[in-house]
């Protein structure tokens, strides 16, 4: 699918203005609910924080709760998406060997870091349960959002360092 210049000006206004209102996780929901209904190829929205040596979720949309609300870094597609320190985009889901399953309709996913300066501090989530649903478009409009999410991902909703 593809996420046209305009839509994403539009949504990136969008996520400005929920971070400019809110903070912390309650920043972090809201931007999931808005992509998550603004996108009809993403099927489930996340934000996991890094804590330590683990992934922990800290807000998601979408029709169901995953089981995986806490994910090594040396596991999944989340986990590569850390230790790699960029964006992962898997076509088909069910040809790798790394993906976690959370649920059985994901067809594709993007896990796109979310970083405070050079350091990786968390990362956005998305499932879809279409085919390849995720190209270049995506990748560069998510991680615009992405850049816009580091004061709400960190730790008390702190703002990074000007
Ligand atoms: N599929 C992910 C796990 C998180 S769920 O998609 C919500 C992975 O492989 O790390």
């Amino acid at each position: 699918m593809t996420v046209g210049r305009p839509a994403a000006t539009a949504a990136l206004l969008q996520v400005d203005a929920i971070v400019a209102r809110l903070e912390g996780r309650a920043a972090l929901a809201e931007v999931c609910r808005f992509l998550e209904a603004s996108f009809a190829h993403y099927a489930w929205v996340g934000v996991y924080r890094l804590d330590g040596r683990e992934l922990v979720l800290d807000a998601y949309a979408g029709p169901a709760a995953t089981e995986h609300t806490r994910i090594p870094v040396d596991r999944g597609l989340c986990g590569r998406a850390v230790r790699d320190g960029a964006t992962v985009v898997v076509d088909d889901v069910r040809a790798s060997p790394e993906y976690l399953a959370c649920f059985l309709s994901t067809r594709s996913e993007i896990v796109v870091p979310v970083r405070a300066g050079p350091t990786v501090v968390g990362e956005i989530d998305i499932d879809s349960d279409r085919l390849a649903a995720f190209d270049a478009s995506d990748r560069h409009f998510l991680e615009e959002v992405a850049s816009r999410l580091s004061p709400a991902v960190l730790p008390g909703g702190a703002r990074p360092p000007a």
